[in-house]
């Protein structure tokens, strides 16, 4: 049995392509797996705050230094979001490109999550080794226009590329991405992006059988 952690990031709701989609993912999953288990966490209408002094001060101090003070800054949010993140086999992601990269909330629960001591460490020669293993990713996008590899705008992607390098410093690198795109391409460009999306869950929902942890 896999616990499933599902986070969306779009500002929008019902409206929202990204939502739409992971929720689709949800319910297929759970018609393959009906066993699994699924939290959901909603960065979109919920941000969570920014780093802020306290929280670096916090975050870089050693344990045996810490104030409990400085210590509060962390438990409140990066703690908990860590905690659900790490409980989790498999994460979901629902994100829009914004401005060629993801929304502000989602870089503001990256900037909580990759923390020193939780989710990576630095060595003595300054190299990074992630701390967190055995999950599976899988991050839904949505895209007004079309940024796959061989296209025109493919070096504009500051999205995946991005949430991708930031997966694999923590430590995870089974990360597949679902790109909706052209979705203010037309009518007819936008229903084909959808199709193709759907096909591609069903898809790889049903290849997980073998590879379910
Ligand atoms: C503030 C903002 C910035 C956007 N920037 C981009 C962009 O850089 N590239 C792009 O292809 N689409 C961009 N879009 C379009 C969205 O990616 C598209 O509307 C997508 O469907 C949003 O996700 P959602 O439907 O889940 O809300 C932007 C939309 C907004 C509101």
């Amino acid at each position: 049995m896999a616990h499933i952690l599902h986070i969306d990031s779009s500002p929008r709701g019902d409206r929202s392509i990204s939502r739409q989609l992971t929720k689709e993912f949800i319910t297929a999953w759970k018609a393959t797996f009906p066993n699994d288990s699924v939290a959901y966490r909603d960065l979109g209408h919920y941000p969570v705050p920014f780093i802020d002094e306290a929280w670096i001060a916090a975050s870089f101090t050693s344990p045996e230094q810490i104030t409990p003070n400085l210590e509060s800054t962390l438990v409140e949010t990066s703690d908990t979001l860590i905690d659900e993140l790490l409980a989790a086999d498999v994460w979901l992601f629902g994100i829009p490109m914004y401005n060629y990269s993801v929304p502000a909330n989602c870089k503001a629960y990256i900037d909580q999550i990759v923390r020193v001591r939780r989710t990576f460490i630095v060595h003595d020669q300054g190299e990074y080794q992630g701390l967190v293993d055995n999950k599976k990713v899988f991050v839904i996008t949505a895209r007004g226009g079309t940024f796959s590899p061989s296209t025109p705008n493919a070096r504009f992607d500051f999205q995946e590329p991005f949430l991708q390098t930031v997966f694999n410093l923590i430590g995870v690198n089974d990360i597949t991405f679902i790109h909706t795109e052209n979705l203010a391409g037309g009518i007819e460009a936008r229903q084909q992006s959808l199709e193709n999306a759907r096909a591609e869950i069903q898809h790889l929902i049903a290849a997980c059988g073998g590879l379910k942890p």
